[in-house]
């Protein structure tokens, strides 16, 4: 019997494909891994009837663990968020996005090592819409302290677990005196049992310029569920995109791995999505299961590849198909 299961969810768009390569570069590492391929979204709504269906989320309570690729959302009109029901219905509350920079890919900030820690329940994000009559909608936003406690206290766990120095919270609390006001308070709360860790806060406009003009003031941050979703694009870009950023949706019940981009439909299908994103996300996956070893193999194997700089995805200026730059990091792996 394999040592770990693990719910694999392909999803949509390039997710087959980057998912597929991930899949085959973890298990060169030579963790024993049984994969429990699961649907979700469109796929599941066309053979099951549901978007999120029960074996689905069964399989991801009982295996604790699940790499997910990206999902397509229709906009406007059609079924709600899979991604934002999926993590309501396993209670993944804590978001956990990494940026760091990668060598030899051209960047503003080579040097750049930040965690971005998001609420994942609540807030404008959590899509609470509706009519109040026709012309007019109404879009609530709920901030509770349980939540904004549980998520400030991970950002500091967080940030003593990884010998991070400093937990900055952004927000805008000038305006959004009651809902923003108390997810701040939670969070100066929660800092006094964090003493050794400087927590400092920022309003979000202002925040968003200090990352594009000096982010190396930034170490651990923690926001709500909306400015998290804004802020981990922005930090995306600064160190060269979105197919380099990683995330974890972290609670009691289960974490699922995923990257932060999309299913980009615009390049689905042609085999040249760069798959480091997804690849990162199961690196995290696997010090979650406690395999470092693997996971650092895995880590320098993918680091080396990038530091020679011959193969490279389009979206990094190269040629490399997807499956090219899998083969390539395989290839480290097995030395
Ligand atoms: P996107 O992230 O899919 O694509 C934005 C741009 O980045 C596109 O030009 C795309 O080609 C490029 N890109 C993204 N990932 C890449 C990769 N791995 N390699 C190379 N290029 C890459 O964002 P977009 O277009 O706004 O969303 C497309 C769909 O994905 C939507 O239905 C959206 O709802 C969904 N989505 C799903 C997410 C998830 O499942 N976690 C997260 C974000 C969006």
């Amino acid at each position: 019997m394999a040592k770990h299961t693990i719910t694999l969810i392909p999803g949509d768009g390039i997710g087959p494909e980057i998912v597929a390569a991930t899949v085959r570069i973890l298990e060169a590492s030579g963790v024993e891994i049984e994969w429990e391929t699961q649907i979700i979204g469109a796929q599941a709504l066309e053979k099951f009837g549901t978007t999120i269906p029960d074996t689905t989320i069964e399989s991801i309570k009982r295996n604790k663990v699940a790499l997910k690729g990206p999902l397509t959302t229709p906009v406007g009109k059609g079924f709600t968020s899979v991604n934002v029901g999926l993590r309501k219905a396993l209670d993944l509350y804590a978001n956990v996005r990494p940026i760091k920079a990668l060598p030899n890919v051209e960047c503003r900030y080579p040097e750049l090592d930040l965690v971005i820690v998001r609420e994942n329940t609540e807030s404008l994000y959590a899509g609470l819409e509706h009519v109040v009559v026709p012309g007019v909608v109404e879009s609530i936003k709920i901030i509770t302290e349980k939540a904004s406690t549980r998520i400030a206290r991970y950002a500091f766990e967080f940030a003593r677990l990884q010998g991070r120095k400093k937990v900055t919270a952004m927000h805008k609390a000038n305006i959004m005196k009651l809902s923003d006001g108390l997810f701040l308070e939670c969070f100066y709360n929660v800092s006094k049992e964090y003493p050794e860790i400087e927590a400092d806060d920022k309003i979000i406009d202002n925040a968003c310029m200090q990352l594009v003009m000096r982010p190396e003031q930034f170490d651990v941050m923690v926001l709500e569920n909306l400015y998290g979703d804004i802020v981990s694009d922005l930090c995306a870009g600064l160190i060269g995109g979105l197919g380099l950023a990683p995330g974890a949706n972290i609670g009691e019940q289960g974490a699922v791995f995923e990257a932060v981009h999309g299913s980009a439909p615009d390049i689905a299908g042609q085999g040249i999505a760069n798959p480091t994103a997804i690849l990162m996300s199961g690196i995290l996956m696997l010090r979650h299961l406690g395999e470092m070893d693997a996971a650092d193999r895995v880590e320098k194997a993918m680091m080396d590849v990038f530091t020679e700089g011959n193969v490279r995805t389009r979206d990094l200026g190269g040629t490399a198909k997807t499956d090219e730059f899998a083969n390539a990091i395989i290839e480290k792996l097995r030395g």
